[in-house]
């Protein structure tokens, strides 16, 4: 069996281990979309392509705007449930043996049989993107071509403030809210439930959960206050500008 067993190099490329994963899964899609040779599959191990990885700082690190009991909770139920759900609804299938993860949920979008597939592999890779969406000490306005970027394409830091806001919390029920990159143009959307952007072609830059699990222990149903102290103090412009290549 260890031939089937992917190499180190596949799980980065074709699953979630960190952030590389997302910029290359991204990049794939975004590559497929505009070149019309598609690129080297990318092979997913039967037995559990999906990885959990730690978390990229401590768990009261992003505290007092995101908590421990929050972040841990989180982290250790929601996005491991994810996982080994996602994992488990793969297992076995040759269907999707050589795809990457924008590929599978492609595939699997709007399939009710599929769903199982579609739901656990999107919010395992949601999850990965909104822990690398965030930093201790983050937030506030970005320097360097960031800034000028939310500035050309957005109209600034203010006018991005409440677009991001309004988009984060009309977002009814369950979702995100997303800022990408649409062929080089910031644009600010939310998707309902385990949608992302990378089924539309567009690259991810950050991302917020607006799910109640992601702030209800902390802020109980005031999802403007976490939206506002998410963009004020915890907001990776980082990674943005990583993603953005
Ligand atoms: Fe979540």
């Amino acid at each position: 069996m260890s031939e089937l067993r992917p190499s180190r190099r596949d799980l980065l490329a074709g699953t979630l281990a960190g952030a590389a994963v997302s910029v290359l899964a991204t990049r794939s899609f975004s590559a497929l979309a505009a070149d019309p040779a598609p690129p080297a599959p990318v092979p997913v191990a039967p037995a559990g392509p999906l990885i959990l990885l730690p978390l990229p700082y401590a768990d009261t690190a992003l505290a007092p705007v995101i908590s421990q009991n929050t972040l841990s909770f989180h982290y250790g139920k929601h996005h491991k449930a994810y996982v080994d759900n996602g994992n488990k609804a793969l297992a076995g299938s040759t269907l999707f043996a050589r795809q990457s993860i924008p590929e599978i949920l492609r595939a699997t979008q709007g399939k009710p049989e599929l769903a199982a597939v579609y739901n656990n592999v999107a919010q395992a890779w949601n999850h990965q993107f909104y822990w690398q969406s965030m930093r201790p000490g983050g937030g506030g306005a970005p320097s360097g071509r960031m800034g000028d970027k939310i500035k050309s394409d957005l109209g600034g830091y203010d006018a991005f403030k409440a677009i991001f806001s309004k988009a984060a919390t009309g977002r009814f029920g369950s979702g995100w809210a997303w800022l990408v990159s649409n062929k080089g143009k910031l644009e600010v959307m939310d998707t309902p439930n385990a949608d992302n952007p990378l089924t539309l072609g567009l690259t991810p830059l950050v991302v917020i959960d607006v799910w109640e699990h992601a702030y209800y222990l902390d802020f109980q149903n005031r999802r403007a206050d976490y939206v506002t102290a998410w963009l004020e103090k915890l907001v990776n412009w980082e990674f943005a500008d990583a993603n953005l290549g």
